[in-house]
């Protein structure tokens, strides 16, 4: 007997098939299949040959791989009986549940005394495949290892697509070729974190961003994730997604993984970059009020740090304002004894020596100009130096030797206690003022991984937000160490880097943006010579790097030049003028014929508009702007283009190109397949092109 399943969207298929009773493997997954495909040739389709040195029936590569049926690979669970016996599972099936767009499977293992359950739930808007798997026991089990349910990936593929990074350096993309054997990504810190963002791409041969089959996946999770992507002996290909391994760290008789997302794409890596926008930005993110704009943010760290003053404050409020932004973000520095980063955390209690009449008269001022108040807290952390650790010890997660970041110990989050503490903490502050923000920090890395601690988190959390619903969140971790779709279901906001610098980021927001749309992604205009890089940027640049995410600023804007207040306060209104469509546009990575440009088009949601950033990070090697092309544009439908920023062309440009003087109208035709010939510029500068559909 041939059991199948099939979903289907407009875009795409997934067909699960299984022999018998056995677990189901996904025996297709690719372009959407004609109705009457007969799926148990599917089934059959994918049976590979025997020959010598092998197992007389090659064993199936389930969405549990099991060790029982001789797989040769990683298999999907790794469990152990509370006196440390493996347990190997033996799974049947039990039944189906079909719903238009979802599936549950349920299996049972009566000799083991386990159930396993594997849903999946395809979006036919956002094409995005949300799949989860559970496991139950009769008795307490410790476990090791549970992958979300397994997906096969393409052998057309030569390559695989993985992110790391560091603090500064977010979402760098690692190419790496396909082999026998493993690709073994595990994230040990605890939480997300820079160096292992959990998501994967799989481009098939030939495939760019605007083309070709791409697989796309994530994992929603902030504890530390495990990624296997693994070739059998016999060519087959793996995709295995869950927490990091080992990190239940009690005996338990339920364990379940996070929701792994997934997306086929016909059209490059923008296809999966689509969906992931949306599928976040509508589905995942719970907003206050979704139709409420984004703000334009000034953030008072990298202008005052610690040292908090507050007829300075005032002043930096008052030229933020006047430079156009909405919501002033009183950053570290305004609790406890919090002079540096050596003390405080955890001591949520303003600081009397530098606010004493409190946030209010800050607060009022801020709200004079128009603006609303948002604030930092740091909630899972604690230094020794505090009252807090003076008075409970024993609240630290860790050992008394452990190593410290940043002069700070994690708290348990597990310890019910605790986030009862901090939701008192946290919600005195926000009962006694008119706050609508928090930056939630979270600067190092934990002593173990341990999934009780994000549990934790998560609830303390859900908490807050149930109790302060119209409080938006921003997911800040020194920068982009805390960002994934697990915290982005309860938070608003990531900030994405802790460096400012406008050519950093230009690439960091290039990449973030195959999983991030605009409305999440912070961007803030830094000071002229950046914090973090020591580059001296000019402000045409920086200005416009922000522009394209959700934009803010962070410097001393009393350091601005006439020319400098200028340019920013331009930029900032042409921000708030366009963000409506561009907040609900998708974000299309341009293939660049020039490595010195990263480009990208926003296009608006009802196709009519788009604007278009290129960036020039470095020096070309060649002398004259190669044509960049454009994407997923009406080919015949006629567009008329211009240069937002025709001012910042410069004297060594001298030659009279296409948008030099004023707009044109040419059709998308000839955009996607010739492309626009630029102004030549120096480096560090960005080219804004507007584009309006006939
Ligand atoms: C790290 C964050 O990434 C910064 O933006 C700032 O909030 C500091 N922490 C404050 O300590």
């Amino acid at each position: 007997m041939t059991q199948t399943w099939r979903l289907d969207d407009t875009r795409q298929t997934l067909v699960l098939g299984a022999r018998g009773d056995r677990l189901a493997e996904v025996v297709y997954w690719g372009p959407r299949l004609p109705e009457d495909e007969d799926c148990a040739t599917i089934v059959r389709g994918g049976d590979i040959d025997v020959t010598g040195g092998m197992l007389d029936v090659n064993p199936e590569l389930s969405i549990s791989p099991e060790a029982t049926r001789t797989f040769p690979g990683q298999p999907g669970m790794v469990i152990r009986g509370e006196d440390g016996m493996p347990i190997l599972p033996k799974f049947r099936f039990a039944r189906a549940e079909e719903t238009p767009n979802g599936l549950s499977l349920h299996y049972v293992d009566t000799s083991n005394g386990l159930r396993y359950a594997a849903t999946f739930e395809l979006d036919p808007q956002t094409h995005i495949i949300a799949s989860r798997s559970v496991l139950e026991a009769d008795r307490s089990l410790h476990l090791h290892w549970l992958a979300a349910p397994v997906m096969p990936a393409p052998q057309m593929s030569d390559e695989m697509i993985d992110f790391s990074g560091r603090w500064c350096g977010e979402f760098q993309m690692n190419r790496t070729a396909w082999s026998a054997g493993i690709r073994y990504r595990e994230n040990r810190t605890g939480r997300t974190g820079h160096e292992h963002f959990p998501g994967l791409l799989v481009p098939c041969r030939g495939a760019t961003n605007t083309q070709g089959q791409v697989y796309g996946f994530h994992y929603g999770w902030s504890g530390g994730h495990r990624m296997i992507a693994e070739e059998l002996p016999d060519g087959r290909r793996q995709v295995q997604f869950g927490h990091a391994s080992r990190m239940e760290s009690k005996p338990r008789t339920r364990f379940a993984s996070s929701t792994l997302y997934s997306v086929f794409s016909s059209d490059g890596i923008n296809g999966c970059a689509v969906s992931f926008q949306r599928h976040l930005r509508d589905r995942i993110i719970t907003w206050p009020d979704a139709s409420r704009p984004r703000p334009v943010h000034y953030n008072s760290w990298e202008a005052v740090y610690f040292n908090h003053k507050i007829d300075e404050l005032k002043d930096l409020a008052a030229h933020a304002a006047l430079l156009g932004a909405e919501r002033f973000v009183l950053d570290d520095g305004w609790f406890g004894m919090r002079d540096n980063d050596e003390s405080s955390l955890a001591d949520w209690v303003v600081d009397p020596r530098k606010y004493p009449d409190g946030l209010d008269p800050l607060i009022e001022h801020v709200h004079g100009l128009d603006m609303t108040f948002g604030i930092w807290f740091e909630p899972e952390m604690v230094n020794p130096d505090s009252e807090l650790h003076r008075a409970h010890p024993d609240w630290a997660l860790g050992g008394e030797d452990q190593i410290l970041g940043r002069q700070q110990k994690a708290l348990d989050m597990s310890n019910e206690a605790v986030r009862d503490y901090l939701f008192d903490r946290i919600s005195h502050v926000l009962e006694n003022h008119a706050i609508d923000y928090i930056k939630w920090d979270h600067n190092r890395v934990l002593p173990q991984p341990d999934a009780a601690q994000t549990m934790g988190s998560y609830a303390l959390i859900d908490r807050l937000r149930e109790a302060f619903p119209n409080v938006e969140i921003e997911s800040c971790a020194s920068g982009g160490g805390r960002i994934d779709f697990g915290i982005l279901s309860r938070t608003h906001r990531v900030w994405l880097s802790d460096s400012n610098d406008a050519v950093e980021r230009l690439r960091m927001q290039h990449n973030a943006a195959i999983f991030l749309p605009l409305v999440v992604t912070g961007s803030h205009v830094g000071p002229r010579v950046c914090h973090t890089s020591g580059r001296t940027i000019n402000i045409r640049f920086r200005a416009w790097v922000a522009a394209q995410r959700h934009m803010g600023f962070e410097m001393d804007p009393r350091e601005l030049t006439e020319d400098e207040t200028a340019v920013l306060s331009r930029v900032t209104a042409w921000w708030r003028e366009n963000r409506k469509w561009m907040g609900r546009a998708d974000i299309l990575r341009l293939d660049s014929p020039d490595d010195a440009v990263i480009a990208e088009q926003q296009l608006a949601e009802d196709d009519s508009r788009f604007v278009v950033f290129a960036g020039k990070a470095d020096t070309s090697s060649q002398i004259a702007p190669r044509p960049l092309r454009l994407t997923r544009l009406d080919p015949a439908a006629m567009y008329r283009i211009d240069l937002v920023n025709r001012d910042d062309i410069n004297h060594l440009s001298r030659g009279d190109t296409l948008l030099k003087t004023d707009a044109k109208t040419v059709s998308g035709s000839y955009l996607m397949n010739h492309g626009l010939i630029l102004p030549w510029s120096f480096p560090e500068t960005m080219w804004v092109i507007e584009g309006t559909k006939l």
